[in-house]
């Protein structure tokens, strides 16, 4: 089976030659159905740039019905026992695809919440502002419990703690929004990479086959080759196919989390900041510097937690909060600075872990 391939047509064609149990992981961002009638208007008159594209529309709640347990089938056929799958979706459509989801025999093990930063408004009023899309995460069935989960790995992206069913991310917007020659998004509905980010870290390992039958400017291609994983993406528009292929194209680094699986392999033993403290290999007191040279220190406490412009947290804390990203890696992102040689704390949890794990 060919993977890292963009296949153009209709998914329901094409996931049928797809052979059964081939595929560890599907993300499907399927048409909501959103039944956008009339155009939206804020309060000054300007027009809401809403999602009003003919792949979205159907004729009626039995027609989507149908198409959804047509391309969920499929879904379900080509997906290993080992596998899972995710579906995202507004309450315009979760709740007919959960349906039909456990009529097919799927299992809910969560009904993840993206609780969206920066929702758009309720422009007239009538309603609360819809901040929240939801996630369903199946096994292929009840028995099928041998489905992958990262535990600890999500666990350390989330400064080790244990990450919750809510996950709040901003939309797609700046850079990371695609847009066309005209200045206009490229796609109505683009997904953050931060979203699949977390759905492939968490559900599959390295080198497995992440499926998107609904690829649209393929953020999930994107996100799986940034984390090493393979991909196979199924999009009906010639023009989006360009746009995922381009951006696909354009990728020629890992993300660090790349690397997370092996290193968790090598290295069962976790080991705290506050160990290297304990041990005086760095002591409370000491100054770290963050990397990329941007002239950024931190004081060292005792209980091994570090103290920023009067703010205090652990070493991937206070990271993040300098780097102004959700999550970071205190190990990989601090240095000290002995004898004019700097060192990344990381190297010195090597040593400790050599010293007290035998690793
Ligand atoms: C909600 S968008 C997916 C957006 C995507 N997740 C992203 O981040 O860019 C759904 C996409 O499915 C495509 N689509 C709709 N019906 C399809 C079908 N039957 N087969 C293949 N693609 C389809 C649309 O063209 C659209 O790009």
């Amino acid at each position: 089976m060919r993977t890292n391939i963009i296949i153009h047509g209709d998914c329901i064609d094409e996931l049928k030659k797809i052979p059964a149990q081939a595929i560890d992981l599907i993300f499907a961002d399927p048409p909501y159905n959103m039944q956008l009638k009339n155009p939206l208007y804020r309060p000054n008159n300007t027009k809401v740039d809403g999602v009003d594209d003919p792949w979205d529309k159907f004729d009626s709640f039995a027609e989507y019905d149908l198409f959804c347990t047509a391309w969920l089938t499929e879904c379900r056929r080509i997906l290993k026992d080992s596998g899972s799958i995710w579906v995202i979706g507004s309450y315009h459509n979760i709740f007919r695809i959960g349906n039909i989801m456990l009529n097919l025999g799927f299992w809910i093990l969560n009904d993840v919440t993206w609780y969206k930063a920066n929702p758009m408004p309720n422009f007239m009023g009538t309603r609360f502002t819809n901040a929240t899309e939801t996630l369903l995460w199946c096994s292929k069935s009840e028995r099928c419990k041998k489905y992958t989960f990262n535990h600890k790995m999500m666990k350390r992206y989330n400064n080790d703690k244990q990450m919750t069913s809510v996950w709040k991310i901003g939309l797609c917007t700046g850079g990371e929004r695609i847009k066309g020659a005209d200045g206009k998004k490229a796609h109505s509905t683009q997904k953050p990479e931060e979203l699949l980010k977390r759905v492939i870290l968490s559900s599959t390992r390295k080198d497995d086959v992440v499926l998107d039958p609904f690829f649209g400017t393929g953020t999930t291609g994107t996100t799986a080759k940034k984390l090493g994983r393979k991909f196979i993406g199924i999009e009906r528009d010639g023009d989006y196919v360009k746009i995922a292929q381009d951006r696909i194209d354009s990728v020629h680094t890992l993300w660090e989390e790349a690397g997370w699986i092996e290193e968790e392999q090598g290295r069962r033993t976790r080991v705290p900041f506050e160990s290297l403290v304990k041990e005086k290999m760095i002591r409370a007191g000491d100054v770290l510097y963050a990397r990329k040279d941007c002239g950024v220190t931190a004081l060292v406490l005792e209980n091994g937690t570090l103290q920023y412009k009067g703010v205090t947290g652990s070493i991937h804390k206070i990271g993040a909060m300098i780097q102004q990203t959700p999550f970071c890696n205190g190990w990989k992102f601090w240095y000290t600075v002995k004898n004019n040689r700097s060192r990344l704390i990381d190297e010195l949890r090597d040593e400790y872990m050599q010293k007290h794990c035998g690793l």
